[in-house]
């Protein structure tokens, strides 16, 4: 099992340039758990993720990891306990699938110590567990969106982080695959333990496979807690502005969003 871990945020206030995005955020990653940040386009998700990761220094707060600032971890000693999957990653041009999963050892491998076994058996757990394998050799050019970002979560798995950041995994694929990695990630969480932290806008996926939901409006926390706690009709209205009903999910029994709009309305 992997290691528990303390990973936490105090007061972070972070963006780009002059304009500011996330206006202090606190808040403590659960260790070994399954985390879904919610909110609308635009909101700080994704900052929120980058800041976390390192990719975006806060303008003031810090980040730890037990204890320790990130800011003085050697990055690629970060990058053995954190990995961030980013919402929009640049497809390195002429790469094929087995050479773009691969570079997720990077963290794990030293100038001198090459390419070793262990990199080469995590590059293939990784994408047999993404169900790529047939594709090791094939462009990633040529691929389509959905079987590209396996790929993708495939590098991000092939790196064997404790931490593991997923910036919106099921963009692209159809329902079946977008059940399917939320499957294989909660195995993953519930074999090895790793602490994953992901966003996702589906809320009622999110309800379903989130331990903890982290909701962000404006910048800002706007709530946190187990779903069945957190995703009520009034967080819905706060942070999407949208009117709905929540029922149970006839499946899981997690909260279940049903929005209203202006037609459609049952007669029976
Ligand atoms: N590289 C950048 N430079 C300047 N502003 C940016 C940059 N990236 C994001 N922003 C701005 O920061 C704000 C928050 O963006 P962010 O990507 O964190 O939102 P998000 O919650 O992830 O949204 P989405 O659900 O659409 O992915 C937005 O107003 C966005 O325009
Ligand atoms: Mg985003």
């Amino acid at each position: 099992m992997k290691p528990t871990h303390l990973f936490q945020a105090e007061q972070i206030v972070a963006g780009y340039d002059h304009k500011t995005i996330l206006h202090g955020i606190s808040l403590v990653i659960p260790s070994n758990k399954i985390s879904v940040m919610i909110g609308a386009n635009a909101c700080g998700k994704s900052t929120l993720l980058k800041t976390l990761a390192r990719l975006i220094k806060p303008t003031s707060g810090t980040v730890t990891l037990d204890g320790k600032p990130i800011s003085k971890i050697p990055p690629k000693q970060l990058a053995r306990v954190v990995g961030l999957l980013p919402q929009s990653p640049i497809v390195p041009e002429g790469i094929s699938v087995a050479d773009l999963v691969g570079r997720g050892r990077f963290p794990h491998q030293s100038l001198f110590s090459g390419w070793t076994k262990k990199d080469v058996e995590a590059v293939a757990e990784a994408m047999e567990i993404m169900n790529i394998t047939e594709l090791a050799n094939r462009n990633i050019d040529e691929l389509s969106g959905g079987q590209r970002q396996r790929v993708w979560i495939a590098m991000a798995l092939a790196q064997q982080t404790d931490i593991l950041f997923l910036d919106e995994p099921t963009t692209f694929l159809d329902i079946t695959y977008q059940v399917e990695i939320l499957d294989l990630l909660t195995d993953l969480n519930r074999k090895k333990g790793t602490t994953i932290v992901m966003v996702l806008h589906d809320i009622n996926l999110s309800a379903r496979y989130a331990d903890y939901i982290f909701a962000l409006s404006q910048g800002k926390l706007l709530a946190e807690g187990k779903p069945a706690e957190v995703i009520t009709s009034s967080l819905v209205k706060d942070i999407f502005g949208l009117d709905c009903t929540v029922i149970p999910d006839p499946v899981s029994g997690s909260p279940m969003v049903i929005p209203k709009g202006r037609y459609y309305v049952h007669e029976g």
